[in-house]
């Protein structure tokens, strides 16, 4: 039985010492939360840097976690004060673990170009080597690279005389650890990882780097692991769970605990730890709400300002949380479900769904100011055409587009036919920055001015980026329905 580990005096007084020494803050930070800032990639049109950074700084966010480096994204951080971790993909694991020269030349690009003299332009605090590379369905893709990695990356950032001021840290995945009860009293690390983890533990510890870690209670209701939606929201009717005398009442406390557990008997009873991802999703499951989410985020915050910590870390929360996630992401993968697109505190333009205190207290959250739209454009079914087809045509669009909320589950799922058509042609046409081509459709594409929004159901308009801003004047708008028409008639007479 792991007894509780709450941080004895003279450990604090020690990591105080300590991080007064190097400047870094750990004690009185915990507790601190933060946001989950996914890649560009993961966006088919990105908010711009900038306007992200003023979205974070008007909500007064303190603290960021980017799934790589993006110059573009760090340069917009710089003199903000908030403290960023960067991040190492999972398919530079393999070079980095076989080559000191590549680790070297990354931590000089991506890291220390950021400290020049005189002190740091943008406050990177943690490098995070892979993507949750530990995740069950990468198999043994890239954990066997990890610690190699992450070990190569410290001895570069060490030359580059930044080793006490960024830690290397690794995030797991909430698949690592496990309890076959559910109960965190039998928490122990997955059987495959087992030794890889003891060794990056041992790496970790050795250089005071925290364990980073996602907890996702929305996975564990969804994959429904007894867990009840109140469970999950920390809501005090909740049923609770008894695990010999020790009682969870919500979710959080019972998988993170769990870990707690697995720590203990990997030989680390005293291991930090950061919640590097912890969310709830607005769409493309069942209870993936707003009002849902809102519930889920009070909830979380309430709980870690709270300080109370959970039954076998009393008054020790995680040094900081991270939520997942900051905005949506059209292009993620949906291979763990639909929802994994609607992560976002805020929609993919910046607009707050919810209210939840990310560091601006009991103020409502802030949305993006002065985003820049494409026109007010929607492409959609033309009903005077015949549509025994539009299903080919709908699934056409979906193939590239975003159809998640369409799908069952999905906030538009209810719309009827012909109207899910129409939702599909007006991602794919945002998607491909309005162009004319992109609502065509065999003839069946109509573009309309008149937003097709429902309440429930956003029809959205892209964002004008870089690469779209070849705009398409009403001229051409016009040639292009003639166009449309004679071609229509040639079919027709054909
Ligand atoms: C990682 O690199 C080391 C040193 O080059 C090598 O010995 C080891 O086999 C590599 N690990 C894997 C899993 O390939
Ligand atoms: C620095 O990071 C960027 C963005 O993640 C990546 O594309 C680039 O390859 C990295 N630089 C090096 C030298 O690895
Ligand atoms: C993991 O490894 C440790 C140390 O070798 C061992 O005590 C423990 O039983 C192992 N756990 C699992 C789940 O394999
Ligand atoms: C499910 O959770 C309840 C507590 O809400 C507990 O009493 C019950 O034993 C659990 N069942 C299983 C199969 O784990
Ligand atoms: C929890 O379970 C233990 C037995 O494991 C039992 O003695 C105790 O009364 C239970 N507590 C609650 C609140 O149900
Ligand atoms: C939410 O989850 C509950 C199960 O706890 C389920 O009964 C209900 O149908 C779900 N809500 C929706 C809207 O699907
Ligand atoms: C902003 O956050 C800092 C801590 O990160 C806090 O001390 C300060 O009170 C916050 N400001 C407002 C206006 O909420
Ligand atoms: C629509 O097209 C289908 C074949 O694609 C045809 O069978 C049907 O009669 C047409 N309907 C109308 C109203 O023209
Ligand atoms: C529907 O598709 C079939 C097969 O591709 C085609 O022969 C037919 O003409 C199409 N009908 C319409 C109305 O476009
Ligand atoms: C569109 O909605 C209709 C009516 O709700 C439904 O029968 C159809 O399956 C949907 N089509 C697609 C492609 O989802």
């Amino acid at each position: 039985m792991p007894p509780s580990t709450p941080r004895p005096l003279l450990r604090r007084l020690r990591l105080l010492a300590v991080a007064s020494l190097v400047g870094i803050a750990w004690w009185p930070r915990a507790g601190a939360v933060g946001v989950n800032w996914g890649a560009a990639s993961s966006s088919s049109h990105p908010l711009p840097p900038p306007k992200v950074v003023e979205l974070l700084r008007s909500n007064n966010v303190s603290r960021v976690r980017l799934s790589d480096a993006d110059p573009d994204v760090l340069l917009s951080l710089a003199g903000s004060g908030i403290a960023v971790t960067v991040g190492i993909p999972n398919l530079m694991l393999r070079t980095l673990n076989s080559s000191r020269k590549a680790a070297e030349s990354w931590v000089h690009d991506n890291v220390t170009r950021y400290f020049p003299a005189g002190g740091p332009r943008v406050r990177i605090e943690y490098i995070a080597v892979g993507d949750d590379p530990f995740l069950l369905s990468h198999l043994d893709q890239f954990y066997p690279f990890v610690l190699g990695a992450a070990t190569q990356i410290q001895a570069a950032l060490t030359k580059a005389n930044l080793g006490s001021k960024v830690k290397v840290v690794v995030p797991c995945s909430f698949d690592a650890f496990q309890s076959a009860s559910n109960l965190p009293s039998e928490g122990h690390f997955r059987p495959d990882v087992n030794k890889t983890m003891i060794q990056l533990l041992t790496f970790l510890s050795e250089h005071r780097s925290p364990f980073f870690v996602s907890i996702l209670p929305f996975l564990s209701f969804h994959q429904s692991k007894n867990i009840s939606l109140d469970f999950a929201l920390f809501k005090g009717t909740a049923r609770p769970h008894n695990d010999s005398h020790r009682i969870y009442k919500n979710s959080f406390d019972l998988s993170y605990d769990t870990l707690v557990t697995a720590l203990y008997n990997a030989g680390f009873p005293q291991m930090e730890i950061v919640v590097a991802q912890i969310g709830w999703p607005t769409d493309g499951a069942a209870n993936a709400t707003s009002v849902i989410a809102e519930d889920f985020m009070k909830g979380l915050v309430d709980h870690i300002h709270s300080k109370t910590g959970t039954p076998l870390r009393p008054r020790n929360p995680p040094l900081e949380v991270y939520i997942l996630s900051l905005l949506d992401e059209d292009q993620q993968s949906t291979s763990a479900g639909n929802f994994e697109r609607h992560w976002g505190v805020f929609t993919f333009d910046g607009q707050a769904k919810y209210n939840v205190d990310l560091g601006q207290g009991s103020r409502k959250l802030w949305n993006a100011q002065n985003v820049e739209y494409l026109p007010s454009r929607w492409c959609v079914v033309n009903n005077n055409e015949n549509l025994s087809n539009a299903t080919a045509s709908f699934l056409d669009a979906c193939s590239v587009a975003d159809c998640t909320a369409v799908a069952p589950g999905g906030s538009c799922y209810n719309i009827g036919w012909p109207r899910n058509v129409s939702y599909a042609f007006n991602s794919y046409y945002q998607q491909h920055d309005q162009r004319l081509d992109s609502c065509y459709f065999g003839g069946l594409g109509l573009i309309t001015t008149v937003d097709p929004s429902t309440d429930t159901c956003r029809f959205a308009v892209g964002l004008r980026t870089s690469h779209s801003s070849i705009l398409v004047s009403p001229q051409l708008l016009l040639m292009s329905s003639l166009f449309t028409t004679i071609l229509m008639v040639f079919i027709f007479f054909t």
